[in-house]
């Protein structure tokens, strides 16, 4: 990672991450959420105002160390005890079966091998076990569609690997996990390429 992923992009995200429509969606997202949770691209600890009591230990994962910096006052200001163990979702250090609930949150546009993070939060979680998830991705309308594609080389470079035009119920489906609710929008007051979301839960059966 060059000095622009490493030292400004971490604020950048820490800033438009926080919004008055990421915020209610977060606290959907993270309703219900309870025991070990697994949270894959911690970022800058923007659930956490939004973790119920229930959760007993967060195992945050991030590759930014800035990122993890910048999470500090939410992560003093929280009563759950977070611990983070790991830099990379495709290599979860969890043993099998091990976590209640995963979290993930406009994450898996980033992670080089999204398939793979998925497959290893199947792994991680028990029988029954759910992951909670927001993320955005390719949109249904055509003419979107075709400006996500054209977008995305630049959304790459400026976004620290994000792509704009991921399946990300296909993905959730190929990581191995049962998709029981998803609903898919337009975030309010986002441009549309940058803004259509999946927001669901998917089982470990
Ligand atoms: C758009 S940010 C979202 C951050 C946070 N989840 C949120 O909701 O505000 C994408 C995050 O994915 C993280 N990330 C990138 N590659 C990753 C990987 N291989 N494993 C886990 N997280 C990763 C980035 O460092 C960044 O924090």
């Amino acid at each position: 990672m060059g000095f622009y992923d490493d030292r400004v992009l971490p604020h950048l995200i820490n800033a438009v991450m926080n919004t008055k429509t990421t915020r209610a969606i977060r606290r959907r997202v993270c309703a219900d959420l309870s025991g070990d949770v697994v949270e894959i691209g911690f970022g800058t600890g923007h659930n956490l105002p939004y973790l119920p009591a229930t959760v007993t230990r967060l195992h945050a994962v991030e590759p930014s160390g800035l990122g993890v910096k910048l999470a500090r006052e939410r992560i003093a200001a929280t009563t759950v005890p977070i611990e983070v163990i790991g830099l990379d979702g495709q290599r979860l250090p969890l043993p099998d079966a091990s976590m209640d609930a995963a979290l993930c949150t406009w994450t898996l546009c980033t992670i080089p091998d999204p398939v793979v993070a998925v497959r290893e939060v199947l792994r991680v979680l028990k029988p029954g076990g759910v992951l909670h998830f927001v993320e955005h991705g390719a949109a249904p309308d055509a003419k979107v569609r075709r400006w996500q594609d054209r977008l995305n080389g630049m959304q790459q470079r400026l976004a620290g690997g994000c792509n704009l035009n991921r399946r990300i119920d296909a993905i959730v489906r190929d990581g191995g996990l049962r998709v029981e609710q998803l609903e898919n929008f337009y975030a309010e007051g986002e441009p549309k390429p940058f803004g259509y979301l999946y927001e669901g839960r998917a089982v470990s059966d």
